[in-house]
């Protein structure tokens, strides 16, 4: 019955436009139950609805975070580039890229370093004539970010698509590509990225074991991973206060700002359900993981954890 079920629902996900295939529902496994929220519903419903709420958030996306977060998710994405560092040559892989934050930071990060190199570089050849150091500067603007490549990867072509619409607006061409794909199920050779990123996407994923198991497949030996993602609070007095605003604030907003009181209510349990910063680190050792530690940021509102492939 529940075999049934399953079938009927992967051929209805199938049928429509732009969607992935979910690992196993397309297959005889029976559908498992798994949580959406505060909800229990079935596997293959939860990723339907998950599509659900990003694809009718996605236009809304940016700006909501904004509001929500008071503009404070862009310090946390910030922390989570000084964490990765990349040198230029990276060559970095996003899951549930969305809007293309990460990406664009670290296409900003490549560049600065690579500038630094050629500054550098200028500085230790004192006598260059002013042609040479022109011609130096014309080489290395070709190759402003010395080989590094982002790929943005998500499994919601609209919120690649308003990623895509903003690269474009704010000039983000070179060393950039997107690419629709689960993060349980990743379209990418073995032993292919140097860093695996994957902020606020990883919550959403049904089977987080899978996801972690790809991004260590993914990852080239000495790979990184790194996970920015809501998590639990440590001071009882700013738990109260966060689960106060969470509740009676954020579906307020999302359904002012976005129109959809449902997916933000979704967002405020899926923290709640997400889980605590230990648990976690030990699911990313289970992948194989080496090295793995965590850091709070905003007394714990957010954690991010970082391991290595070794
Ligand atoms: C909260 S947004 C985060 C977007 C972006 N990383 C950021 O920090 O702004 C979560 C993203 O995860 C994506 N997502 C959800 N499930 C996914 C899956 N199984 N594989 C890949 N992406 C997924 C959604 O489509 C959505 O774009």
């Amino acid at each position: 019955m529940a075999a049934s079920r399953a079938a009927a629902s992967c051929r209805a996900w199938a049928a429509r436009p732009g969607r992935l295939f979910w690992r196993g529902l397309c297959s005889q496994e029976p559908d498992r139950e798994t949580h959406f929220g505060f909800q229990t519903v079935s596997e293959s419903e939860k990723g339907e609805k998950v599509y659900q709420v990003f694809e009718n958030v996605a236009k809304k996306y940016d700006l909501m975070n904004d509001s929500m977060s008071l503009g404070v998710h862009r310090v946390w994405k910030d922390i989570l580039l000084r964490h990765m560092n990349p040198y230029p040559g990276t060559q970095l892989l996003d899951v549930a890229g969305g809007t293309g934050d990460i990406a664009f930071r670290f296409l900003n990060s490549v560049r600065s370093h690579r500038e630094h190199q050629v500054r550098q570089k200028l500085r230790s050849h004192q006598n260059l004539s002013w042609q040479e150091i022109t011609k130096l500067y014309q080489e290395e603007e070709q190759q402003s970010l010395g080989g590094s490549h982002v790929v943005v990867c998500d499994i919601n072509t609209e919120m690649l698509k308003v990623g895509k619409q903003k690269a474009q607006h704010l000039g983000y061409s070179e060393g950039l590509s997107w690419v629709v794909g689960n993060a349980e199920e990743l379209p990418f050779n073995d032993n292919n990225f140097d860093i695996y990123t994957i902020a606020f996407g990883i919550r959403n994923v049904t089977h987080i074991d899978q996801a972690l198991q790809e991004a260590y497949r993914v990852l080239k030996p000495g790979g990184r991973f790194l996970c920015l993602e809501f998590s639990h609070v440590n001071n009882s007095i700013i738990s109260s206060l966060y689960d106060l605003y969470s509740f009676q604030v954020i579906p307020v907003l999302g359904e002012v700002i976005a129109g959809d009181w449902k997916a933000y209510q979704y967002l405020v349990e899926s923290i709640r359900r997400f889980p605590a910063q230990e648990e976690f680190k030990e699911m990313i050792e289970d992948a194989g993981f080496l090295k793995v530690h965590y850091q709070n940021l905003s007394s714990g509102i957010v954690a991010i954890h970082s391991g290595f492939k070794l």
